[in-house]
């Protein structure tokens, strides 16, 4: 292992990370408890844990050890009031002292091809990325995207500021295969005869230019001669020979629309460096949840990651562990909604009371507090986000027991 970081309490977060991981090796993991009852953790269920993040990890190695393909993480910063354990100080030995069992275990929930975004600013990204070059070997260090985040923002001293950093590593370098992202946007995936496909309905248009809202923009097979001429029909019909085009009844004439079918391997490209994606409070606000939860990173940006390395994988596990408002829950129901997946989530969020001049309004009949917890929150945007996603949504909410 490489010493290219020391800090002070170093050995005693690496050895506390070993002891863990060793307990379920010896069945002396933490439990979860459903509803009040014992609940086993299943590899097929969508689940929020409420609860520390630390015993919540070695509880899940007895049913998750080596089953999660995507790992998405926005820890808080060293800001001095997010970190849960404000009793070691402000300073980075604390937060690297908090992230560094944490991370032994998502690397030992990780499968050999699984993956892990770790996304930060300027505050701890330097430290963030030795250490996770310590845990997961620098070997399998895969590089850093930039997130742009924000066309500006006037406050720094010395430039705007608009992007932040996602550092990614792989378990096990060569297995992860490369991060993909679709071609072409607009076309939509679908199984057709066992394989995936890429399906674009719109192949041919019209003519050029803006279409009025409402207004059919496709040309029809039935229309092509007549507004393309038979040299345009006889090149549609060699494709529709060779099975790149399929015809498709499309409205209520009973005429087809011409289908472009591409094999889904064929249709995506390797994911660009820089990601834009804006709006993270804009994601929240659409579901009724806005200005409750400060600076939730936007569906699109962990959508784009989640997607990238789940491409073929629509079944994946995708775990965060510093869940916040619930954004990786919504990321992977877009994902799942786009290619028709089932890919799984495990998030896990600690009930620190929500401060919020808003939060009163998502108060639950059965609460007793003033300010309900974020976890309150997550729960609330997984259950609004899944009736827009996908109504057929379940997911299971279940605590850390008390050791
Ligand atoms: C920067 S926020 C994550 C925001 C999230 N990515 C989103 O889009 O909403 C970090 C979250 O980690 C939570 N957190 C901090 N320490 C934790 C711990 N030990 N276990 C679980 N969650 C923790 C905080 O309460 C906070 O909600």
């Amino acid at each position: 292992m490489s010493t290219a970081l020391n800090w002070t309490g170093k050995d005693a977060a690496f050895a506390l990370g070993e002891r863990l991981e060793q307990q379920s090796h010896l069945g002396e993991v933490p439990h979860f408890i459903r509803n009040g009852d014992t609940h086993v953790p299943d590899v097929a269920e969508n689940m929020l844990v409420v609860g520390d993040n630390l015993p919540a990890l070695t509880g899940l190695l007895a049913t998750h050890r080596g089953r999660v393909k995507v790992v998405y993480i926005d820890p808080p910063y060293n800001t001095g009031n997010a970190l849960a354990y404000k009793d070691h100080g402000h300073d980075h030995a604390s937060w690297l002292n908090f992230m560094t069992p944490r991370l032994m275990l998502a690397r030992e929930l990780m499968r050999d091809d699984g993956v892990i975004f770790i996304h930060l600013d300027d505050g701890e990204s330097a430290w963030a990325q030795l250490l996770g070059h310590e845990i997961f070997g620098e070997d399998n260090s895969l590089g850093t995207l930039i997130h742009q985040r924000a066309k500006g923002g006037g406050n720094s001293p010395s430039f705007v500021r608009g992007h932040d950093y996602v550092h990614v590593w792989a378990k096990v370098a060569d297995q992860a295969g490369a991060f993909l992202t679709e071609k072409k946007a607009p076309a939509k995936l679908e199984i057709i005869d066992g394989k995936r496909m890429l399906v674009e309905t719109d192949v041919l248009r019209a003519g050029f230019g803006r279409y009025a809202r409402g207004q059919e923009r496709r040309l029809m097979y039935e229309d092509i001669v007549d507004v393309k001429g038979a040299k345009k029909l006889a090149e549609v019909d060699a494709k529709l020979a060779s099975g790149e085009y399929v015809l498709r009844q499309w409205g209520a004439q009973g005429k087809h629309a011409v289908v472009r079918v591409t094999p889904a391997e064929k249709a995506s490209s390797k994911l660009y460096s820089i990601i834009k994606a804006l709006g993270g409070q804009n994601d929240l606000e659409d579901l009724g949840l806005g200005g409750i939860f400060s600076y939730p990173k936007p569906v699109d940006l962990v959508k784009t990651l989640v997607a990238s390395q789940t491409f073929f994988d629509p079944d994946a596990i995708v775990l965060d562990f510093f869940a916040g408002s619930g954004t990786t829950a919504q990321a992977v129901m877009a994902a799942n909604q786009r290619d028709e997946g089932s890919r799984k989530f495990i998030l896990v969020q600690t009930p620190e009371p929500l401060q919020s001049k808003n939060a009163r309004s998502l108060v639950d009949a059965d609460s007793e507090t003033g300010f309900p917890e974020i976890s309150r929150l997550t729960a609330e945007r997984i259950r609004r986000a899944a009736k827009r996603h996908d109504s057929e949504f379940h997911f299971t909410e279940i605590r850390v027991a008390e050791q």
